[in-house]
């Protein structure tokens, strides 16, 4: 299945989705890795992975986000993407984008959603005493970090955690995780797929 990611940063996880996607084996093929800023190291790490990749630049669009986010669907669909990946997009989608890729878009959370939507995760985690913190692959829908859960990875929070240290611990999980909620989202029976809650990773 051809799937893009949407990235914004670093892209360790779109790192962790093209390793996995080199395996023959697995469900996805990795046809676009798109940004919205061109300088994202993500986006010459795909580069360098000889994939496809697309800058969208918000700044050009002003406060069109409308017209940003046609953008990145025309984009999306030139690339024959089946389904998007986001990966660390740093920007609010509107209904527009949520409701063209509906069921067909995830995205990882740094937290066990419900818990701690929006920024700062693991601050927040250490602030309200959590013995549990981890990660979250999910559908997205219009509402920010909200949509059927996928899958989650759970990670314990240390006495001397700092936030650095523990969200280190989660990445390692989102790392793990990812991979294997695309290749379960991509093979279960897709009325099924959401909160068939089988994905666990403790
Ligand atoms: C990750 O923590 C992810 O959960 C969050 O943004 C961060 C992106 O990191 N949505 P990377 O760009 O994948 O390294």
């Amino acid at each position: 299945t051809p799937v893009a990611i949407l990235l914004s940063g670093r892209g360790s996880n779109a790192t962790a989705l093209i390793d996995a996607a080199r395996d023959p084996a697995f469900p996805a093929r990795i046809c676009l890795v798109l940004s919205n800023k061109p300088d994202a190291p993500g986006l010459e790490m795909a580069r360098q992975a000889g994939l496809p990749t697309r800058a969208i630049d918000h700044r050009l669009f002003g406060k069109d986000r409308a017209a940003h986010e046609h953008a990145i669907h025309a984009a999306l669909e030139e690339a024959g993407a089946k389904a998007v990946c986001l990966a660390g997009y740093m920007r609010l989608l509107t209904p527009y984008l949520t409701n063209a890729w509906a069921g067909r878009m995830l995205n990882i959370h740094p937290s066990i959603l419900p818990s701690f939507p929006g920024l700062h995760t693991h601050e927040r985690a250490l602030e309200a005493g959590v013995r549990l913190h981890g990660c979250t692959v999910h559908l997205v829908t219009e509402g920010m970090d909200e949509g059927p859960i996928l899958g989650q990875a759970a990670v314990p929070v240390l006495p001397d955690d700092t936030a650095d240290m523990l969200a280190a611990r989660v990445l390692r999980q989102e790392h793990a995780l990812y991979p294997l909620a695309l290749r379960h989202f991509l093979t279960q029976n897709p009325a099924t797929a959401a909160n068939s809650a089988a994905l666990v990773v403790a």
